[in-house]
């Protein structure tokens, strides 16, 4: 089939690769960014996604890439993979749906899907913005992919959400069940507006389990217990499990702490509290300052000098939206320390935009050299691997904050770091080291979704 995917961000690349790929489709990728549609043209993927890069060399032949919808001759169907940002306010910004779907206004019978996250009661004004009478002819299917492991998740998702209005034919279904036949998983045809609250309740719920453990971390701490040995008690029971239950410095990205937003907003427009949803930001905002304050109550008022291992809002991608490794480099910039950060895969001068004044290293090691404090702050494997006894050669201070509980503390403690990390004690050299806390390992998680 002939597919164009409007917007090739994290979605839409991932959506339009793996359409070519995995069904053999022809693909024409729409993306309006000049840097983005640049690198794309040179056949390179314009940011970090395992294995996306793999991918699109592969079935280069069977992708296209322009700038405008108006260079696509009709295809069989289009997605819409745009982004859906919202205001301060929370309120959905649908500016670049609203665009997208104008700019289809030429192709008056195409077949319509939107992929791109749709907050709670705008599915309804599609077929308005694409100028048409009914939604014969559109849909919605909302993404679940994870950055880091998006190919994976395209090609075996939990599930395939169709939202679909009550006039959706069965020829548009048919065509969206072939571009999926090669996919197995449960399909669920709904309501457009069930397939919105799917997608949003989704993402507060894991946000959700995300803020209850990073609280529960914290009164760890202050009782002098290991969190681990909490979750693993806790996780033994199977009406609670061990999935996404990992504490760590906040959560980031894109969705999960938008979604919150929506749902709150959401919430509001019907007159309804939304108490969950709005705690459970604050918690996670609460989670990034406490964290930020545990390293500044360790450092001179200013003119410190800060290592920060990693950037990006988690491993294996490059996104620094919404980052907890970013706002914890501006909470340590404004009180006028030094932060040298180092990050696998973030472009220095993104990391410049994102946190002004922050200086980027070339190595993980030269993120140690004369500071008084390293911070890991994302969760990147080859952290894990770092040389420790080394690296504390490098410092001024041996004092180690693991804000993704990286690291086996008695491993810091033993190369001669003070270590703290969230819901564990702090320890510092001259503590006789205490076996291994967990004995059940929990499930390791992205924060993704
Ligand atoms: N990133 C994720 O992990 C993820 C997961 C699930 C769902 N989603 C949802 O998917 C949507 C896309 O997210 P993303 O992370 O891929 O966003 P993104 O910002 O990375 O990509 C969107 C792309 O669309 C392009 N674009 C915007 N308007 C355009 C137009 N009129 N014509 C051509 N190109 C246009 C932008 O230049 C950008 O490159 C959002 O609604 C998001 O909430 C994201």
């Amino acid at each position: 089939m002939h597919v164009t995917v409007i917007g090739a961000g994290y979605v839409g690349l991932v959506t339009g690769v793996s359409l070519a790929r995995i069904g053999g489709h022809h693909v024409t990728l729409v993306e309006k960014n000049p840097l983005r549609l640049a690198e794309l043209r040179d056949g390179m993927v314009p940011f970090e996604e395992p294995g996306l890069q793999d991918a699109l060399t592969e079935v280069l032949d069977r992708v296209t890439v322009v700038e405008s919808v108006d260079q696509v001759e009709e295809p069989d169907l289009v997605f819409v993979a745009v982004a859906t940002p919202i205001s301060e306010s929370g309120e959905p910004d649908l500016t670049q749906i609203r665009a997208s779907l104008q700019s289809l206004h030429r192709l008056p019978d195409v077949h319509v899907c939107v992929r791109s996250t749709l907050p709670p009661g705008t599915s309804a004004r599609l077929p308005l913005m694409l100028n048409r009478t009914d939604g014969s002819r559109i849909s919605t299917n909302p993404e679940f992919l994870r950055q880091g492991s998006a190919m994976a998740d395209y090609a075996e998702p939990s599930r395939i959400v169709i939202g679909r209005f009550p006039e959706t034919s069965e020829d548009h279904l048919s065509v969206l069940e072939e571009l999926f036949e090669d996919i197995k998983a449960p399909r669920l045809i709904v309501d457009v507006s069930s397939a919105e609250l799917i997608k949003n309740v989704a993402n507060g719920f894991l946000a959700l389990k995300l803020s209850f453990v990073n609280e529960v971390a914290g009164l760890a701490e202050e009782y002098g217990v290991d969190v681990d040995e909490v979750l693993s008690g806790i996780a033994l029971d199977p009406r609670i499990g061990s999935a996404y239950m990992r504490p760590g410095l906040g959560f980031g990205g894109s969705c999960l702490p938008k979604e919150l937003q929506v749902l709150s907003a959401a919430g509001r427009r019907q007159g309804l509290p939304m108490h969950v949803a709005r705690a459970v930001s604050q918690v996670n905002i609460e989670q990034q300052d406490r964290f930020s304050r545990s390293i500044l109550e360790e450092l001179p008022a200013y003119g410190a000098r800060v290592g920060m291992l990693g950037l990006s809002f988690k491993a294996d991608t490059d996104d620094l939206r919404g980052s907890p490794a970013i706002h914890v480099a501006r909470r340590l910039l404004e009180a006028d320390h030094e932060v040298l950060a180092f990050d696998p895969a973030v472009r220095p001068e993104r990391a410049r935009e994102a946190a002004p004044g922050i200086q980027i290293v070339d190595s993980a090691m030269d993120v140690f050299r004369g500071a008084d404090a390293v911070v890991i702050a994302t969760e990147w494997g080859i952290f894990a691997d770092i040389d420790l006894t080394q690296a504390r050669d490098l410092v001024r201070r041996p004092m180690l904050f693991d804000g993704r509980r990286l690291l086996d503390p008695a491993v810091a403690v033993a190369a001669g770091f003070v270590y703290h990390g969230i819901g564990r004690q702090s320890r510092a050299p001259s503590q006789r080291d205490k076996p291994a806390a967990s004995a059940v390992r929990l499930a390791v998680d992205g924060d993704g979704e």
